[in-house]
């Protein structure tokens, strides 16, 4: 689903879309990159969308688990994962999430 252009996410920046498989949490990153998980943080639902993007890592902001963007889990010693989307921005900058 197209869910808006590249551009409305500032570098460093999430928002949060509904969809039928729940709320989903985009994220830019520094290098560009864009990934998308669940924005239910796998320790006790966090909204992953509000915390701090790091590299390809987002820190929860309820307890800290830090969350790898690219595959939705949590870094070690934690342990859960978020469910993790397929997104691409095509030629026109927009946002395709596969969900
Ligand atoms: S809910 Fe995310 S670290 Fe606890």
């Amino acid at each position: 689903m197209n869910i808006g252009k590249l551009n409305d996410i500032p570098v460093l920046g999430s928002r949060v879309v509904q969809t039928e498989r729940g709320e989903i949490a985009i994220f830019r990153t520094s290098d560009d990159a864009i990934f998308a998980i669940a924005n239910n943080c796998p320790h006790k639902e966090g909204p992953l969308a509000d915390g701090i993007i790091h590299g390809h890592k987002v820190t929860c902001p309820l307890h800290n688990w830090q969350i790898n963007l690219e595959n939705g889990e949590a870094i070690a010693p934690d342990q859960g994962c978020a469910e993790s989307f397929k997104i691409e921005v095509d030629t026109d900058g927009n946002l395709l999430l596969n969900i």
